[in-house]
């Protein structure tokens, strides 16, 4: 993208030549300012990638305005001309917040070098910037208050401050990943990296590379060399999610980092240090896989330092009412909608309804009432849950509800569930892989995701 850079010189002359200079070198549009009031009022109006100023200048000085602009503009970068020789006031300027400095008269390389390294920094800041907004956006906080909530919270808060072995464990849809998330985000390692790793998906043979690595020729596949995940986390958190369905070989392989904190990609005979914290995950009973020798004990034990059950939604229906305003406020954002409100008679079938899929059901049912809305309230006729429960309304298309709207409506408002349910099925049995997905029901892939794009679901949801 071209850069904006703002040259700010009383030497009208001088910001000519900046601006003919660097434009016909660097892809870069140059506005110009010729006092440092001028330059504080266009800086206010735009966006902007570099500032280049002058230290000398009547009225407000290159320095004042320097310091104006750390004020404003924190992240905006400065490059400072300074008259020829004048080492003293280049060192100011750094000291005072300048990113770099170019004597006066410059050379065209070097000023070309030096605001090409200078606009380098300002979009690596931008970068960084937008992902850790990106990484905000994305999480959403863990929300109920129910006394099985309140122990899940207290949980995370012993764990998160230590690197302990934590396992969560749940019904699918309880919240393990956002637990797990949590987890992290609190801990030391929150501005690290957080790696999950939905095991099942993995084929046997591809986990163990995918999470050790491997070196060129260490296989037949193997064209060159591949970091593990366990090496991308490094200094930040792992989570394996589903950890009851992992072989033994690879079991072995991940007790030896959780002792050694080594790890030993394929084909390769060094080992690797490696600071990771392990969080992992099961809704299956891990007790009955290690009686029937399918999952090594000593690894449950070091994995299961401390335990986290998280409460099927059945158990806490206190926190149903929370649960629901927060997910209608977090996807109507998601879904580019206005905000809806949840009717009262809606909230009543949701207390009662039984949740065998948990708060992801909830939300699946919420994400639905938020399309279905025709104004801003989500009513009983935009969700597909009955008083009589789910499996009676998924049996019957023709409950009441549908029966009180008009043809088109109930026709639109039978398609989304219809779609919502089937296509979140096969979403979820392939943990959010389309392809595969796609594969199951006999579409093409493109055929599918147009099916998902008109309705609104995201395979993310599955993942
Ligand atoms: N306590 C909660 N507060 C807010 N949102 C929640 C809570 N629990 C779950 N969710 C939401 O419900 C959905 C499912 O949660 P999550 O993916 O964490 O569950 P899971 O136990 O990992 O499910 P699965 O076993 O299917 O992988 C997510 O969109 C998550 O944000
Ligand atoms: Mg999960």
């Amino acid at each position: 993208m071209t850069a904006r850079i703002l040259a700010v010189d009383d030497e009208k002359d001088m910001t000519r030549l900046l601006k003919r200079t660097l434009e016909s070198e660097i892809d870069c549009t140059v506005s110009m300012a010729f006092s440092g009031e001028m330059a504080l009022n266009v800086l206010e109006k735009d966006a902007w990638d570099l500032v280049i100023c002058d230290i000398r200048m009547p009225g407000m000085d290159g320095f004042e305005l320097l310091e104006q602009i750390r004020q404003r503009h924190p992240d905006l970068t400065v490059v400072m001309l300074t008259a020829f020789g004048n080492i003293d006031s280049a060192v100011t300027a750094i000291k005072s917040g300048a990113y770099d400095f170019i004597a006066k008269p410059f050379e065209q390389d070097e000023i070309i070098f030096k605001i090409g390294k200078a606009l380098e920094r300002s979009r690596l800041l931008l970068e960084n910037k937008q992902l850790l907004k990106a990484r905000d956006k994305d999480f959403s906080p863990l929300v109920g208050q129910s006394p099985a909530m309140e122990k899940v919270f207290q949980k995370i808060d012993l764990v998160a401050s230590s690197d302990v072995t934590v396992l969560i464990i749940g019904e699918s849809g309880t919240g393990k990943d956002l637990t797990a998330r949590s987890i992290h985000r609190r801990s030391q390692r929150g501005k690290a990296r957080f790696i999950p790793v939905n095991c099942p998906t993995i084929p046997e043979h591809i986990l163990e590379s995918e999470l050790f690595g491997h070196k060129k020729g260490a296989f037949t596949s193997a064209y060159q060399d591949k970091t593990g995940l366990f090496q991308e986390a490094d200094k930040g958190t792992i989570f394996l999610d589903e950890i009851g369905d992992i072989g033994l070989s690879i079991q072995t392989k991940l007790l030896r980092v959780i002792q050694e904190k080594e790890i030993k990609p394929l084909g390769d005979n060094r080992v690797r240090n490696v600071d990771v914290r392990i969080i992992a995950s099961t809704n299956q009973d891990l007790q009955a896989k290690i009686a029937a020798k399918e999952f090594r004990e000593d690894l449950f034990y070091r994995l299961s330092v401390i335990t986290i059950e998280l409460p099927p939604l059945r158990d806490r229906i206190e926190d149903i009412p929370l649960l629901a305003e927060h997910l209608v406020v977090k996807n109507c954002k998601k879904l580019n909608r206005p905000l809806k409100t949840i009717s009262g008679g809606v909230m009543d079938l949701l207390v009662k309804h039984s949740w065998k899929g948990n708060v992801r059901e909830l939300e699946n049912v919420l994400v639905q009432g938020i399309l279905y809305a025709g104004d801003d309230e989500i009513r009983r006729s935009d969700i597909p849950v009955s008083e009589t429960g789910p499996d009676d309304c998924r049996d019957t298309c023709l409950n009441a509800h549908i029966m009180d709207l008009p043809y088109k409506q109930a026709k639109e408002n039978m398609l989304t569930r219809f779609n919502h349910e089937y296509v979140g099925a096969l979403l979820s049995m392939t943990h959010g892989n389309i392809t595969q997905a796609a594969r199951n029901c006999g579409l093409d892939r493109q055929a599918l995701q147009q099916v998902m794009k008109r309705f609104g679901i995201s395979p993310d949801d599955f993942r």
